[in-house]
């Protein structure tokens, strides 16, 4: 089997209130999107590499024999992914591994594709790297200045998800097909009754949300 890489980077990224969308963000010298991509460009492991982005991206300048656009991206993640993976799905097989990796995450190594592949390519689903959850948590009774402990839910055996997340091509597709608001791959994957491997991650490959996360990452990545 091959193993895709697919990048979703077609959202807006309005939260970071950056001016422009967070995948064009600079760290350190180069975009966000740029640096995300490192790791899948240098993995020995990865067979392509795909970046789905908005039919009106203007900015992406990317492409390469190895990294290849695909203007198609939707209203949410999950119609962007969806999408991708109807792009592609006529040039592989059903049963090649789709690595569905956040632009986001520019945190993502070689070493930890690696540890993700091994830990999936014998499952008979697939997986996702994730972390056990540090903080305790609090649900929120009443929203705003309003708002309060309703209740603090028992951290054991929680995990904050991360990506890549690896599936199959065929299975991926018919879950999102059939899950339309599933927010990561492992949602949709486990809506039909499967049970994802969980693949510890690491704190770098955290997820660029807000204007603080740009900070922390070009003091991160900036000499990478
Ligand atoms: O906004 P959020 O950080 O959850 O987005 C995660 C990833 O999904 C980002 O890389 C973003 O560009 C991508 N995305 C997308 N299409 C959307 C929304 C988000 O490709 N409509």
């Amino acid at each position: 089997a091959r193993f895709i890489a697919l990048i979703p980077a077609a959202g807006g990224g309005s939260r970071a209130d950056l001016g422009l969308p967070k995948q064009y963000a600079d760290i350190g010298g180069r975009s966000m999107l740029d640096r995300t991509l490192d790791a899948f460009r240098a993995s020995p492991l990865i067979d392509a590499v795909y970046v789905v982005l908005a039919p009106d991206d203007r900015r992406f300048d990317l492409a390469t024999e190895e990294v290849r656009p695909l203007y198609v991206g939707g209203a949410s993640r999950r119609d962007s992914v969806l999408a991708g993976l109807n792009a592609i799905a006529g040039s592989y097989g059903p049963n090649d591994w789709v690595l569905v990796h956040d632009a986001a995450r520019p945190g993502i190594t070689t070493a930890l594709i690696a540890d993700l592949i091994d830990a999936c390519r014998d499952d008979a689903v697939g997986g996702l790297l994730a972390l056990p959850v540090a903080d305790t948590l609090k649900r929120a009774s009443g929203q705003g200045d309003e708002a309060r402990v309703g209740a603090t839910l028992p951290r054991d055996g929680l995990w904050a998800a991360q990506t890549p997340q690896m599936f199959r091509l065929d299975l991926l597709r018919r879950a999102y097909a059939a899950a339309p608001d599933a927010t990561d791959e492992a949602g949709a994957v486990e809506a039909m009754g499967h049970a994802p491997r969980l693949v510890p991650g690491s704190q770098r490959n955290f997820k660029l949300t807000w204007r603080e996360d740009f900070a922390l990452a070009r003091h991160l990545f900036a000499n990478e």
